[in-house]
């Protein structure tokens, strides 16, 4: 009998096709996103699972799933998955990590641009007719800050980081980097994470969200930035305290602050940070491209894939469950 497989949306992609000629696949057609309270009837006869970064994975959810024999996320970062405890069960979990590194590195350049330069500011003052031939130009007019020949400090040195490092580069930025381990990157001075934040005008973060990681740029830590300096977070809400960095950016230690991630999403309405003009906000799109997004449901089928067929995952989060 063919195993059954749950997957929480509608994926673009073509290798969805595939799996589904491999198992008796079940897929929640919506309206909307599958509802939390639904994920344990709909996966309780379930082998395998393909969801997204919004479908969380505990252990009192696995308690109740005697029969699951894999997990598949289409997403790189796995916060929103318990992974200690499938692999307590010996649960391979898969993920999509290089097919959205360029993506999301040039969303983080989109973001550190509009809030150097304003840009979402400027538009919005144009569109609510603030523009007029009184003020139409002036020195002083929507003036921001440079990027170009700035000091980029990049938490996180992995696929990404550097990808945002190599855009740096042709900015003519002076790059510095911090990483948990010491890596070498051309083009980057290694230092620790005090002093990059202590010299950076820009910082932009790209670690995974983890217990070490949960609030990294606390208040304390906010409070030694470069004053002037602008935040960009296009990897995990959970890393900045954003009361903290409202907080920052109100009083004017912060010039501004780009937000893809928050720490609660969808973001509450009454989050500090929506309130602040200097604040750009997206609603977690740093990989957001039609490209994109059919690589990463393609591998996250792929890792489905190969688990129904008794082989390993091609990226798995826990390979020691092998
Ligand atoms: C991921 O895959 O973890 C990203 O946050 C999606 O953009």
């Amino acid at each position: 009998m063919d195993k059954k497989v749950f997957v929480t949306h509608q994926l673009p992609g073509d290798r969805i096709h595939d799996l589904g000629q491999l198992c008796d696949m079940n897929i929640w057609m919506g309206p909307g996103l599958l509802p939390g309270t639904a994920l344990r009837e709909e996966l309780s006869e379930s082998h395998g699972l393909l969801c997204l970064l919004t479908d969380r994975i505990d252990r009192n959810l696995l308690d109740g799933l005697p029969n699951l024999e894999f997990v598949s996320s289409m997403s790189v970062g796995v916060d929103h998955i318990d992974v200690d405890a499938l692999t307590e069960r010996g649960i391979p979990l898969g993920h999509t990590p290089g097919v959205l590194v360029d993506t999301t590195a040039d969303a983080t350049f989109a973001l550190m641009l509009s809030a150097a330069r304003r840009i979402v500011e400027a538009d919005r003052y144009v569109r609510q007719g603030n523009w007029r031939a009184d003020n139409a130009w002036s020195p002083e007019f929507f003036t921001g800050k440079d990027v170009s020949g700035a000091t980029l400090g990049i938490i996180g040195l992995g696929a990404i980081g550097q990808a945002v490092a190599k855009r740096a580069a042709s900015f003519g930025m002076r790059v510095l980097g911090f990483n948990r381990s010491e890596r070498e990157v051309p083009g980057v001075e290694s230092v620790s994470l005090e002093e990059l934040l202590l010299r950076s005008d820009f910082v932009t973060i790209h670690v995974a969200l983890t217990g070490e990681t949960r609030n990294l740029l606390n208040a304390e830590r906010i409070a030694t930035m470069k004053p002037g300096a602008v935040l960009v977070n296009t990897a995990r809400g959970g890393i900045v305290d954003e009361v903290a960095l409202a907080h920052a950016l109100s009083s004017g230690d912060l010039y501004a602050a780009a937000i893809d991630v928050f720490e609660t999403e969808p973001v509450d309405m009454e989050n500090p940070l929506l309130a602040l003009p200097n604040v750009v906000v997206a609603p977690h799109i740093g990989s957001a491209t039609t490209l994109t997004r059919a690589k990463m449901a393609d591998l996250a089928a792929d890792n489905a894939i190969a688990a129904l067929k008794g082989q390993r995952m091609p990226f798995c989060v826990n390979p020691e469950v092998y």
